[in-house]
């Protein structure tokens, strides 16, 4: 059949090659770990030169860069010489919210994503299809890959926490315990601004062997108690305020479900439970979190959730969710118990 009638609607056709596009994100990543933008940071430079200092293959640094660029991160000021952009600043290592550290490329994901026609068809994750054992056990067996994704997480932290303690009263809590709370960005953060509390940052060993840097460089070391285990397990009792912040989301509603659990029995009937994470919004919306959704299933099978949907979890758990405040990141939501303790697998 003849395609000449048919009306070609090149906007649509542009368009969907931009969003079908593997370079951009690949490559936006690579340079930011490479620190293009630190070498930049005084005037731009010719590729020759940014290739020579960071020890790699010129033509194809060029190349690259001229691909980011298009995209507006960097300028190619005169042929092969160039220079930052509002969008390239931030992934200088010496910016105050530095995001050089956000976008990690990391092979073992990408490999995950190879088998994402079978997470369609199966709705299972693709990370253990690649690797032959799932995200978190990957991890704890891996220290480098595991370093990279604690460094994107601090990044990320350093812009939940102009975001996030700005929304919420935190102060009022005495003591508060971070469950899964990584190397203890934040923690050490909400310590930092809020001279009289104490925290107990609980996660697996294997991550909390750098909190005590992250916490002394802070200044908190002495009120902060560091706890390594799993939130599986028992978790630390009787703290006026419960954090889960990004975790939920790693995991499916079962596995929600019993860490909400476990945190439940460690609360008092006073206790608050905050959640930070991303709510996703209805309809056709665009926000992020959409994104991360089906990233996270291809990694870990876990799930956002939209705000029903984590009430329902909740509710399960024996918690009772009282209010959803949105930020300019990620929402916090307050949880307060409803009754008795569930007990769960
Ligand atoms: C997405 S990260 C969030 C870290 C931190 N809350 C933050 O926002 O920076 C999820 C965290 O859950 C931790 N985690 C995964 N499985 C765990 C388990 N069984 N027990 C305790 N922590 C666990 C990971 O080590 C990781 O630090």
């Amino acid at each position: 059949m003849s395609t000449e009638r048919i009306p070609l609607d090149l906007p649509a056709v542009a368009k969907l090659a931009d969003l079908a596009d593997y370079v951009t994100p690949l490559a936006l990543r690579a340079v930011a770990e490479l620190g293009v933008a630190d070498l930049l940071a005084d005037g731009p430079l010719p590729v020759d030169t940014l290739a020579d200092r960071l020890g790699v293959h010129a033509p194809t640094l060029l190349r690259t860069l001229r691909a980011l660029a298009a995209r507006g991160v960097f300028t190619e000021v005169e042929p092969g010489t160039f220079g930052l952009t509002p969008l390239a600043r931030p992934l200088r290592a010496a910016h105050p919210l530095s995001l050089r550290d956000a976008y990690p490329l990391l092979p073992a994901d990408l490999q995950a994503w190879a088998y994402f026609a079978e997470t369609l068809r199966t709705g299972e994750p693709g990370f253990p299809l690649a690797h032959g054992v799932d995200y978190w056990t990957y991890l704890a067996a891996e220290p480098e890959q595991s370093a990279r994704t604690d460094r994107w997480m601090q990044s990320v932290n350093r812009l939940h926490l102009r975001t996030v303690l700005p929304a919420y009263a935190f102060a009022r809590f005495g003591t508060v315990v971070d469950v899964g709370g990584g190397t203890g960005a934040f923690l050490a953060g909400l310590l930092a601004r809020n001279p009289r509390m104490r925290g107990v940052l609980v996660d697996l060993p294997h991550v909390v062997d750098a909190a005590p840097d992250v916490l002394a460089a802070a200044g908190v070391a002495d009120r902060c108690q560091v706890v390594p285990g799993s939130f599986f397990e028992a978790l630390p009792g009787g703290a006026d305020g419960y954090l889960l912040k990004t975790v939920l989301p790693g995991f499916d509603d079962d596995a929600a479900g019993s860490i909400l659990s476990r945190v439940r029995e460690a609360m008092r009937d006073d206790s608050l439970l905050v959640l930070i994470e991303a709510v996703l919004p209805p309809g056709d919306a665009f926000d992020v979190a959409k994104l991360f959704d089906v990233h996270t299933l291809v990694l870990t099978g876990g799930c956002h959730r939209t705000s029903e949907h984590m009430e329902r979890l909740l509710t399960d758990a024996g918690l009772r969710l009282v209010r959803v405040i949105p930020t300019a990141t990620v929402s916090v939501l307050e949880v307060s118990p409803a009754g008795p303790a569930v007990r769960r697998s």
